[in-house]
């Protein structure tokens, strides 16, 4: 991959430019990158960045992504990672340890673009040493099957395989709302929010990317090579308890898991919860 050499490349010049003060004021708490599911925006987790900040995490970057809103028709899931993996690449090289987080189609995200970078921190030495990835947490996951990236040709269309409400316009966009009768956002994604608020997230949603809903995942980072916490919520609708153990069981498959009183976007309706998942991750003891 020419284009992610060039990328650590002109990090790199860009940080030794214009970061030098910081990379020498080593933080104890690690950078914290959080990433969206389809159809969300990075303020779903506004609280938890708050939450966050206030015990002291410095470094957080809450990530929007590309396939998320207004250029939803003309990008894949390549932009994605490129977005999660810049950010990542710049807290490591800054010295920091770093923890990523997804909701949802977010976890596949995270999970593509740590890929290559297994032995980062482990191996480095010198003056400033690169920070290492502490690992992956998967906050109600959809996440890619270990087939999917061992036998390319066995994972079908996104239409094929989604829920029965994902509304496709065409090729291009994907929406939420193919049946709002019986699969209202309110319902698949905020059930446990109260109900103005739950409106308020619902009139937020922006399509979403059909190609990057459709690409095929090139990595699995659960098998070994990451440490990888797939939170499941108990009251999630859209990935419901039994659908996550499909993932946790398959054989290959290396997670530690917790299951809380969630749904599916646990930042809005349990934020607390969700930052003590993050702080107790990331190495705190309370
Ligand atoms: C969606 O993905 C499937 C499986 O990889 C592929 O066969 C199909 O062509 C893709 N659909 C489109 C419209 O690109
Ligand atoms: C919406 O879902 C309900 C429950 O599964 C089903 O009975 C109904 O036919 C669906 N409506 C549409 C428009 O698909």
């Amino acid at each position: 991959m020419a284009s992610y050499k060039a990328l650590v490349l002109l990090v790199t010049l860009f940080l030794s430019i214009f970061s030098s003060a910081e990379a020498q004021t080593a933080p104890d708490k690690p950078a914290i990158i959080l990433v969206p599911g389809a159809f969300h925006k990075a303020s779903v987790y506004d609280q938890v960045k708050q939450l966050l900040n206030e015990v002291d995490y410095n470094h957080i970057d809450a990530i929007d992504l590309p396939s998320v809103g207004s250029l939803a028709s003309y990008v894949d899931r390549e932009p994605d990672i490129i977005a999660v993996r810049l950010a990542l690449l710049a807290r490591l090289l800054q010295g920091h340890n770093v923890v990523l987080v997804g909701n949802s189609y977010g976890a596949t995200v995270i999970g593509e673009a740590v890929s290559g970078l297994q032995s980062v921190g482990k191996l480095a030495s010198g003056p400033s040493p690169p920070g290492r990835i502490l690992g992956l947490i998967m906050l109600s996951g959809f996440i890619p099957y270990i087939t999917e990236v061992s036998q390319p040709d066995s994972r079908p269309d996104i239409r094929v395989i989604s829920p029965s409400w994902f509304r496709f316009e065409n090729t291009d966009r994907v929406y939420w709302n193919g049946n709002t009768t019986a699969f209202p956002p309110q319902k698949t994604f905020y059930d446990l929010l109260p109900t103005t608020q739950a409106d308020y997230w619902s009139c937020k949603l922006v399509p979403s990317s059909f190609h990057a809903l459709n690409a095929t995942a090139t990595y699995i980072p659960y098998t070994g090579d990451f440490r990888c916490l797939f939170v499941i919520g108990e009251q999630d609708n859209s990935v419901p308890p039994a659908f996550a153990q499909t993932y946790i069981d398959q054989p290959g498959a290396k997670f530690e898991t917790l299951t809380i009183d969630g749904d599916h976007v646990p930042m809005l309706s349990r934020p607390d919860v969700t930052a003590d998942i993050i702080r107790r991750f990331a190495g705190e003891k309370f």
